[in-house]
């Protein structure tokens, strides 16, 4: 194996440089007959107006607004001691179990893949997240670690999620059978509802430690939140940095007028190929391994956003288009075929990073030469770009709309941007559509139907 070469010092040369944004290709001039046309935008403009001052106003008090979860880069601040202090005792800890699903899981997961990808350091405790109802995970976890070094963090907004109860019930018990109660109660710590819930009424009844999610902002939305800062401050993450991030985007989005607002031109743009383009399909494919995940919570952000009946367009299709995850160069592999050759109703949405933290010269001896001339010297981080390129070039000459996010690096600061850019732009295009980008009512059927079941049936 050669040796690593550090090209630049990704988190010094780019802390504060913000996202390149390039919407060139979902335009028509861009990527001709299926991309947005001026017209058509035009046509937007006085929905564009009236979407941005309905933001503007219900994001006006803080964390009381409506969409608190565009104020958190100021409203958290306050919080931060608190956060930093209670990570600080969880830093203690080898293994740091964190539980909760969805909204409560997915932006945690998301910034710790792709910030300890360029940064690991063994000294961190290691983060272990339970999600689903799967006893295969967490047999792993408690055959890997000692009660006497398990912190658990138990994350739930409502209080009740059914998948999150059933494993902290199960992790509470067996540290308690290894340590006593009182030992037990201090490896604890709770991300809840303030002031309601099963959680908040047992975080108070045994004192267990415990931190408010702001009662207007959604799971989706409240990576920036406790929920998302405080796991991610026991593992070193820059949290500050990352409200910095999303405080420098929501900066450059104040504009009413769309070429000066990078959130509502994107919601513009992804409102009108799904209305008037027929695009059904939204890929968000990352040329960066360690943003996979951020891939996972956009899926869950704009779906569970956006997929909703309109009443305001009778007989029409409903909202939202269908959000999928692919990660270049490995599924030019898998899915690329069908990208070029299927359906023209996708939009794709490509991330390529400008500065590695590490990088890796091709060696070929000169025998090996002749089989890949192309390859002579290149460092990894010259062939992915190529490789990013090529393919961008191949979906543009499709047909298919397309735009890029560069980024200048990957660092706290860098994510707290996207992460800001993406709710902003999921509340804008909600508005376009008319819905209620914040709820999601459908998801209760199941849930319901679910209790009803484990009602019905007798305890094996
Ligand atoms: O976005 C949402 O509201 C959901 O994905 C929730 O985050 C998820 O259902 C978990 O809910 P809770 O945090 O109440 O346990």
């Amino acid at each position: 194996m050669t040796t690593p070469n550090k090209i630049s010092s990704a988190q010094n040369l780019s802390a504060q440089k913000l996202l390149h944004i390039d919407t060139r290709r979902l335009y028509e001039t861009g990527t001709g007959a299926q991309g947005v046309g001026a017209a058509e935008m035009n046509a937007l403009l006085p929905e564009l107006q009236r979407a941005h001052q309905t933001l503007v106003k219900k994001s006006e008090t803080g964390l009381e607004a409506e969409y608190a979860c565009l104020n958190l880069h100021t409203g958290m601040q306050s919080l931060l001691p608190t956060i930093q202090a209670m990570a600080e005792n969880i830093r203690r800890y080898r293994d740091v179990a964190v539980i909760g699903i969805g909204g409560s899981s997915l932006g945690a997961k998301a910034v710790h893949q792709a910030l300890s990808a360029a940064n690991p350091d063994a000294a961190n405790p290691r983060l272990h997240f339970l999600e689903n109802i799967d006893s295969y995970r967490l047999h792993a976890l408690l055959q890997n670690c000692t009660a006497e070094n398990l912190a658990v963090i138990c994350i739930s907004k409502s209080g009740g999620t059914m998948e999150t109860a059933v494993q902290y019930l199960i992790l509470r018990a067996w540290l308690e059978k290894n340590l006593g109660k009182e030992k037990a109660r201090q490896q604890q710590w709770i991300v809840t509802d303030p002031s309601q819930g099963w959680l908040r009424d047992l975080a108070q009844r045994e004192g267990i430690a415990a931190l408010p999610v702001p009662p207007k902002v959604g799971g989706r939305y409240s990576v920036l939140t406790a929920v998302g800062l405080l796991p991610l401050a026991a593992v070193g993450v820059d949290i500050q940095g990352l409200l910095a991030g999303a405080s420098a985007n929501a900066a450059r989005c104040v504009a009413a007028e769309r070429s000066q607002n990078p959130a509502l031109e994107l919601a513009a743009l992804f409102y009108l190929l799904d209305i008037q383009k027929d695009k059904r399909i939204s890929i968000m494919m990352p040329y960066v391994d360690p943003l996979a995940i951020f891939g996972d919570w956009y899926c869950q952000l704009w779906a569970e956003s956006l997929g909703k009946r309109m009443q305001s367009r009778p007989g029409k299709p409903p909202a939202g288009t269908l959000p999928v995850r692919a990660m270049g160069a490995v599924d030019q592999h898998s899915q690329l075929q069908m990208y070029l050759e299927s359906r023209l109703d996708k939009i794709f949405s490509f991330i390529a990073l400008d500065n590695w933290d590490h990088d890796f010269t091709v060696p070929l001896p000169p025998p090996d030469q002749k089989f890949f001339p192309h390859l002579a010297g290149k460092h990894m981080h010259e062939i992915i770009e190529a490789e990013f390129q090529a393919t961008r070039q191949v979906i543009t000459e499709t047909g298919h709309p397309n735009m890029t996010l560069r980024l200048p690096a990957l660092n706290a600061h860098v994510l707290g941007q996207l992460i800001d850019l993406y709710q902003r732009v999921t509340v804008y295009t909600g508005l376009l559509y008319g819905i209620n980008p914040l709820d999601q009512p459908a998801v209760e059927k199941g849930k319901k139907l679910a209790v009803q079941l484990l009602s019905a049936n007798p305890t094996s």
